[in-house]
């Protein structure tokens, strides 16, 4: 296929690349191929920094990126307690002059404060405006905004509602995270006001993820009534495949009883649960290896690409859409 003309947004001119598509951060998918791949196709790739340990691996896998391409990419950083790492990520991303850093799940302030005035961005990922417009006055570069029914921990909120309400009120950059898979939800993102779109599940079902065969399967078979979400995986509420798999681990045992009665109670057994999933040995019971996670816009993926077919795919069929509305 050949190469599509860029499409430029205040996301494109921030980053020198070609298309507003970067490929989203992901907990043990995304690899260094997905990385370069993505950069490579026009947009950006993205990796979470606790994908690559120990912290040696960190700095090689950037290196490695470095040398195979000049396109932009990204690293998400886990700016919680639960990430013991954090400190020394943010160090090496400087040194090495990272583009782009995403933070989540606490507060950003030390990531803003210690990248300001060097060559590294900082976009936050929000669910809402209360936390959008604290990152905003802290100094972040761009906002991920996280909808409902997103892969992984998605937001509560109907990106429909939540991009231009961001939009009005914010006015920093902003990337559309969950079910962002092709040019229609390409041109309503940038419709209702987003700059670029986050493509996780999408990219799984790609020919340079690594995940189990079964994992793309899954994805390309599913539709959205096949999505579950649930805090049993890792402690936060999160959308997976229903699997068989998923469906033993979703059989209310006696810890979970307990927890019900006392919420202080579930939300230290929470933190611990998503400090083992992300932080803690490799290999063990619940985690995302053997559970797939993935976001309600699995029905509209339909079989495994490279990524460079579906970022192609992608602003392709965005030019055809806004031909073809009604006028
Ligand atoms: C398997 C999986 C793992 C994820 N791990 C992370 C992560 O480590 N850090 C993060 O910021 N977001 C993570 N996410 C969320 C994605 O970065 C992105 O916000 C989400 O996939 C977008 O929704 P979509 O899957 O519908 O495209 C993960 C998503 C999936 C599906």
């Amino acid at each position: 296929m050949e190469k599509p003309k860029p499409v430029q947004t205040r996301l494109t001119e921030m980053f020198k690349m070609d298309y507003p598509i970067i490929g989203a951060p992901m907990f043990l998918v995304s690899n260094k191929d997905m990385v370069i791949a993505s950069c490579e196709a026009g947009g950006m790739g993205t990796f979470p920094a606790h994908n690559f340990r120990p912290i040696e691996n960190y700095r090689k896998v950037i290196q490695d990126i470095k040398s195979q391409t000049q396109g932009p990419f990204g690293i998400n950083i886990i700016v919680q307690k639960s990430n013991p790492s954090q400190e020394k990520q943010l160090e090496i991303a400087i040194e090495e002059e990272v583009p782009l850093l995403i933070t989540s799940l606490g507060s950003p302030k030390s990531v803003i404060e210690k990248t300001r005035g060097t060559k590294t961005k900082v976009f936050c990922d929000v669910v809402g405006l209360t936390h959008a417009k604290k990152v905003e006055d802290l100094g972040a570069d761009g906002l991920v905004i996280v909808g409902s029914g997103a892969g992984g921990h998605g937001g509560e909120t109907s990106l429909f509602a939540l991009i231009p309400y961001l939009k009005k009120h914010v006015s920093l950059p902003l990337v559309a995270a969950g079910c962002m898979n092709d040019g229609k939800s390409l041109a309503a993102a940038l419709a209702l006001g987003a700059d670029g779109i986050y493509m996780g599940t999408r990219i799984i079902a790609s020919k340079e993820a690594e995940v189990l065969d079964d994992y793309k399967k899954a994805i390309v078979d599913a539709g959205p009534e096949d999505i579950v979400n649930t805090d049993r995986v890792d402690g936060f509420p999160g959308n997976f495949i229903k699997t068989k798999n998923l469906e033993k681990m979703l059989k209310p045992n006696l810890v979970d009883n307990v927890l019900s009665q006392n919420k202080r109670v579930k939300r230290a057994v929470s933190m611990l649960r998503a400090g083992r999933a992300l932080f803690g040995p490799q290999g063990q019971k619940l985690s995302y290896k053997n559970t797939f996670s993935a976001g309600h816009g699995v029905g509209n993926i339909e079989e495994v690409l490279s990524i460079r077919e579906i970022f192609f795919q992608t602003v392709v069929e965005y030019r055809q859409i806004l031909q073809n509305l009604p006028n």
